[in-house]
């Protein structure tokens, strides 16, 4: 049996030791709201003034996008952005060779029984606006440059990044041939066309990368 004083002197250390462990937990609980508040008030001083370019071109970079401006003769498909099925290749007109149109497979709609996507004038982006392979920043020079665009001026390019149906698709993209939704780009459709139209009424700078 223990004697009532060795009891003391056991309960002494064991109460410095709990001690310590609550005062630790309690040193732990109390950092983390403090971390979190520099790492908001960090992403907050580091939100570029550039913030609409940057998400601009998070949608621009995204595979519904490029899946299409390709750099050769042949779209790609799906999540891992293979090469288009089938042997489909551009063609003289981006639409396909003769005997393989991209309008005799993808409607002015998407097919969700088929799992074909569509929207009205569906056919691959010129090779002058191949964006496969290039950085964000060389997409928005290709991308704003006449000789590349089909001649497109500030407004025209925001016209057609904000309403062409062709990019608006990106937004309702129906679902694959297994029937898996397709991804959307990583910003909501409001916030990528404020963006646009944000970036270029600040004058439509493209950054140094
Ligand atoms: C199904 C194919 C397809 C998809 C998907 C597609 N595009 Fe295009 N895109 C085209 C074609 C075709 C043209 C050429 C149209 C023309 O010149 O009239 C084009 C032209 C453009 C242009 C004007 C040319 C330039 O270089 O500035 C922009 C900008 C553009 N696309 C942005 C996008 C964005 C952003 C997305 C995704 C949100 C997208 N496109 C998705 C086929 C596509
Ligand atoms: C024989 C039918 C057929 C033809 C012809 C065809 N496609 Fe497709 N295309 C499909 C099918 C089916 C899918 C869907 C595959 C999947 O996602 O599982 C598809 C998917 C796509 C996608 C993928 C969209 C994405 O982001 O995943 C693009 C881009 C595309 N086609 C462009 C074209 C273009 C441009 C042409 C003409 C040059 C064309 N296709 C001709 C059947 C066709």
């Amino acid at each position: 049996m223990m004697k009532k004083s060795n009891f003391k002197f056991f309960l002494l250390p064991l109460f410095i030791v709990v001690c310590s462990i609550v005062m630790t937990m309690a040193f732990e609980i109390e950092e983390v709201p403090e971390t979190e508040m520099t790492s908001n008030s960090l992403s907050e001083n580091a939100a570029p003034a550039n913030e609409p370019f940057d998400k601009m071109m998070a949608v621009l970079t995204h595979k519904r996008c490029v899946n299409c401006h390709p750099a050769g003769d042949r779209p790609h498909q799906g999540e891992d952005s293979h090469v288009h099925n089938f042997g489909v290749q551009r063609g003289e007109d981006n639409h396909g060779v003769a005997a393989l149109r991209c309008e005799s497979c993808h409607q002015q709609e998407n097919n969700n029984y088929s799992g074909v996507p569509g929207a009205p004038e569906w056919s691959v982006a010129p090779l002058s606006m191949a964006w496969e392979g290039l950085t964000r920043v060389e997409i928005a020079q290709s991308m704003m440059d006449p000789a590349k665009n089909g001649g497109r001026n500030l407004a025209e390019i925001v016209k057609h990044l904000t309403e062409h149906e062709l990019v608006l698709w990106a937004w309702e993209p129906g679902v694959d041939a297994e029937g898996n939704p397709r991804e959307l780009p990583p910003v909501p459709k409001d916030e990528y066309i404020k963006a646009v139209k944000d970036w270029a009424a600040a004058g439509a700078v493209i950054p140094a990368e």
